[in-house]
Formats: C-alpha cells, sequence, structure tokens
C-alpha cells in the first residue's frame, strides 16, 4: 500500500492570463488531498467523492471525468490498482482540488513524491480539461509559493504567508471560463494585450514583494490583479461584494482561480485575520484561513 498526500493551492497573482503566456504566483496551502493505491489482480478501482468505479477497459475517453485522471495515471504506468481519494479541498471552488487529487494519485502510483511527477499528474488532469495550464500541478507537488511561465515553475523563497478565504458556494467550470477569457480576447484583442502586459507587471512587482516581505505591497498587487480579472468578466456581483468588504481589512483581495463563483482569498496576518473572515461572512460566505503548505506532495506507507 502506498499513501501519497498533496495540498490545494490558491493563486496570489495571473489566472487566466497565464493560459495566454503571462506568469502566475501560486501559493500550495494546508487543505489536502490523499491518496491510497494496493495491488489488485485486474483492473483499477477508484472510490472518491464522486462514487465507486470498477474498471477493465483501456479506453478512457468514456470514462466518468471525476475518476478518468486516475485510471489514466494506472492505465500509463501499466498498474492494476485500488485507488481511494479522501480529499479536504471543496471541489470546483479554486482551490486545486482536482489538481492536487492528480498529484497524490501520480505521487501514489509513481510511489515518488517528485520524479515524474509532475508531468504524468498534468496528462491525468489534461485528460478532463486539455487547456490546464500546469500551474496548480506544479505548485501542489512542489509545495510553498511558486512563480509560473509556459509550463515552467520556479520556486519563491518566502516565509509562509496566511489567506483569508472566502467560497461564494457556487462551483465553476474552469473550462467554460476559460473559453469564455478566449472569446473574450478575441472580441477585444488590444484591451486583452494591455491587461497581459498590465499582469506581467505586476507578477513582477509582486515577487520583489514576497521577496521583501512587504505584505502591503503585495496585497495592493493583488488587488490591482482583482481590477484586470472584473475587466475579462470572470469576477461577479458575489465576488466583488466580497472582495470588497475583505479589502477594508486585509492587506488586498481578489477571486482565486477560474472565478464566476469559486472562492475570494484575501492576504492578511494575525492582526487582521479574524476581522477578515468576520467581513467576509458578513456577506454570507462560508470563510476560513489557510496557510502555506511548505512541504508540498508526501508519500510513504504511512504518513504521520
Ligand atoms: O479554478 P481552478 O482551480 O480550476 O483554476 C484554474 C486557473 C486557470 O488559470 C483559470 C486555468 C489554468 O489552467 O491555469
Amino acid at each position: 500500500m502506498t499513501v501519497a498526500r498533496a495540498p490545494g493551492k490558491a493563486i496570489l497573482l495571473g489566472e487566466h492570463f497565464v493560459v495566454h503566456g503571462t506568469g502566475a504566483i501560486l501559493c500550495a496551502i494546508d487543505k489536502y488531498a490523499t491518496v491510497t493505491v494496493s495491488p489488485r489482480d485486474k483492473g483499477v478501482y477508484v472510490k472518491s467523492r464522486y462514487g465507486e468505479l470498477e474498471f477493465h477497459d483501456t479506453d478512457l475517453k468514456g470514462a466518468p471525468e471525476h475518476h478518468r485522471p486516475f485510471l489514466n495515471i494506472a492505465t500509463e504506468l501499466g498498474m492494476k490498482v485500488d485507488t481511494i481519494i479522501d480529499s479536504q479541498i471543496p471541489p470546483g471552488v479554486g482551490l486545486g482540488s482536482s489538481s492536487s487529487c492528480c498529484v497524490a494519485g501520480a505521487g501514489a502510483m509513481l510511489n515518488s513524491s517528485r520524479d515524474g511527477v509532475i508531468e504524468t499528474a498534468l496528462r491525468a488532469e489534461r485528460s478532463v480539461f486539455e487547456g490546464a495550464s500546469g500551474a496548480d500541478t506544479a505548485v501542489c507537488t512542489v509545495g510553498g509559493i511558486i512563480e509560473f511561465r509556459n509550463g515552467e515553475h520556479k520556486v519563491v523563497e518566502s516565509d509562509p504567508i496566511l489567506l483569508a478565504i472566502a467560497s461564494t458556494g457556487r462551483i465553476h467550470s474552469t473550462a467554460k471560463t476559460v473559453e469564455a477569457v478566449r472569446q473574450y480576447r478575441e472580441r477585444n484583442p488590444k484591451e486583452f494585450e494591455s491587461a497581459c502586459k498590465q499582469v506581467k507587471g505586476l507578477v513582477g512587482d509582486a515577487r520583489n514583494a514576497l521577496d521583501s516581505k512587504d505584505l502591503v505591497s503585495l496585497g495592493a498587487h493583488m488587488w490591482l490583479n482583482q481590477e484586470l480579472l472584473k475587466e475579462i468578466k470572470v469576477s461577479d456581483a458575489t465576488i466583488d461584494k466580497i472582495v470588497e468588504a475583505a479589502s477594508r481589512t486585509s492587506y488586498g483581495a481578489k477571486l482565486t482561480g477560474a472565478g464566476a463563483g469559486g472562492c475570494v482569498i484575501a492576504l492578511v496576518d494575525d492582526s487582521n485575520c479574524q476581522r477578515t473572515l468576520e467581513a467576509m461572512r458578513a456577506c454570507g460566505a462560508e470563510a476560513f484561513s489557510v496557510k502555506t503548505d511548505m512541504d508540498g506532495l508526501r508519500v510513504g506507507q504511512t504518513l504521520s
């Protein structure tokens, strides 16, 4: 039996734009998906919050979306396994639920916490959403804070940060919002190009803010990024309301992930975390705080 545990993620800056070649900064969070695999005689068995499935095929096209990534990994590696997924990460709200599961699945089946994991997990993720940038997969594997651009990641040497997170409770489809942004770009090429340029600048500045532990500056850049996300129409009235409320008490707030529902993150520290969570709850949102996970993927026979 092999157990693997991978963190979820929040995108501090650059979602959507990263699909179009800008950089992004991501942070692994201390909410986890755990995948346990053990050998079986034939086929692949998958059990998760979406139910159970026994699979004896090699053609994955018709396999249910939620189970397909694990079947993809097992088929690729020629493994016959029982795969049990247990996740603390709420699905479909931008906190890296699917990436974290793919990374833990790849880690467990490869019995490795790094070698080949990012690539295997990304192929699994792309078996469901072809357009995934790979940013989530990278940060859920290596942990900490990373800068991601065009398939490459660099670890940002930073202290852990604290985020207050509010869920709108509305699940989004990343594929649909990514397609909506592609259409926005087609209709508004000049505006989109200008927004991408600004995001590139914000990502560079935010990286400097992290290097110098300047939360005020980092938060201000997150807020500016939110304005650009509004411009490309992935924010909505509920997100805007929570961002506005959280901006009064935190260093800066924005949506995280695909938007159109999902979650809002606010950069906080111990001095303003509780006030920010209360401000988020006053908007009717479910709110909780998370810290940066510094370990990334862990793999073993047991995880204590
Ligand atoms: O909401 P999520 O966790 O699926 O975030 C996706 C982030 C995007 O930039 C919109 C897509 C991607 O693959 O980077």
